[in-house]
């Protein structure tokens, strides 16, 4: 048997469960451009559900999500307001401008969790020669943040903020099952305040690919266009939509024991002379581990490589360790062992 690595550098490198792989196989499918694909159908009925929102709309990526969002939201010539290290600004490449025309507003934070002040203060006032402040994007969980939750209570009160502005809201939700388990509610309550999310099936939920753009039925309907002029009309995507009917069954339940093994590494990497971790940051599934120089992030993911774990430099300083559905207790416990020494 080949060698494999202890992959924490992404919830994204799941693979397809042996369950998802018979239901992909067994799957009714038809042309879902017609929206005569059964199982698109369903897992866009059940996504709704899941989110407290009228329809949804099935997309290629999380990217494709939230550009469809942003487009549906906006005029050319407006600003979004977002926090200044989300996915959207730094990971989409420049989306939001390239097919929106928007300009970003971005907001500084701790963490990842917005301050509704903060936003308030940031948006510029009513004046005609100004860019219009039209939307609030807010990322919850926040991956760079560390896989932060932003508490429902903050959601409605920034949910407030953009309303006094006459701004929507879009919930960049690539995590939002991750955000639910760790603030014990339902998904539906982290969706409640936004006009629009998106969340992944295809990061820790371990479907091969594509996102959920959920929000009214009209919403739905001017996101289907978008997602059409960008190429994103798929044919017969049931055989994907599968794995996502199955992820929410079987997935979802068991994302508390990605958030627990990512505290047991947290408490790990917390006592290791190499790193600092600011333990109660640690929420979900993301560990961001500081390297204490003059050690670098590159020549400890070198090292780390070395013995047999994965972990992807997160800006200069951080290494950010991700836990999901293929580390199982016997996996953590090896990435356990490689952080026994110094490096
Ligand atoms: C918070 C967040 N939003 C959006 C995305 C984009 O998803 P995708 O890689 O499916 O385009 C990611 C991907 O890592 C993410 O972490």
């Amino acid at each position: 048997m080949s060698f494999e690595f202890v992959d924490l550098r992404s919830d994204t490198v799941t693979r397809p469960t042996p369950s998802m792989r018979k239901a992909m196989a067994e799957a009714e499918v038809g042309d879902d451009v017609y929206g005569e694909d059964p199982t698109v159908n369903a897992l866009q009925e059940e996504a709704a559900r899941l989110m407290g929102k009228e329809a949804a709309l099935f997309v290629a990526s999380g990217t494709m999500g939230n550009a469809v969002c942003v487009k549906a939201h906006t005029q050319p010539g407006e600003e979004a307001v977002m926090e200044a290290t989300c996915h959207i600004y730094w990971f989409e490449n420049g989306g939001m401008a390239a097919i929106s025309g928007v300009i970003p507003k971005l907001v500084p934070s701790d963490h990842g969790i917005l301050d509704p002040q903060k936003v308030r203060e940031a948006l510029r006032p009513a004046v005609y020669y100004l860019p219009r402040p039209s939307l609030l994007c807010v990322e919850n969980t926040h991956n760079m943040g560390g896989g932060t939750c932003t508490p429902v209570p903050v959601l409605h009160e920034l949910r407030a903020v953009a309303r006094e502005r006459g701004m929507a809201t879009h919930l960049d939700g690539a995590r939002i099952f991750n955000a639910a388990t760790a603030l014990g509610v339902a998904p539906s309550e982290v969706a409640a305040p936004f006009d629009s999310v998106q969340f992944c099936i295809s990061k820790g939920l371990c479907a091969p690919v594509g996102s959920l753009v959920c929000g009214t039925k009209e919403f739905i309907e001017k996101a289907r266009v978008i997602r059409k002029r960008l190429g994103g009309g798929m044919r017969q995507a049931g055989v994907l939509a599968a794995a996502g009917l199955v992820a929410f069954k079987e997935i979802v339940p068991t994302l508390k024991d990605d958030h627990r093994r990512a505290r047991t590494l947290a408490m790990k990497l917390a006592s290791h002379p190499d790193f600092s971790v600011e333990i109660d940051w640690v929420q979900t599934n993301i560990v961001m581990a500081k390297v204490r120089p003059p050690k670098t992030t590159a020549q400890v993911c070198a090292a780390l490589k070395e013995r047999g774990v994965l972990a992807s430099p997160a800006g200069p300083a951080n290494i950010r360790f991700v836990t999901h559905h293929d580390i199982d207790d016997a996996a953590l416990a090896r990435a356990l062992e490689a952080l026994d020494k110094p490096f």
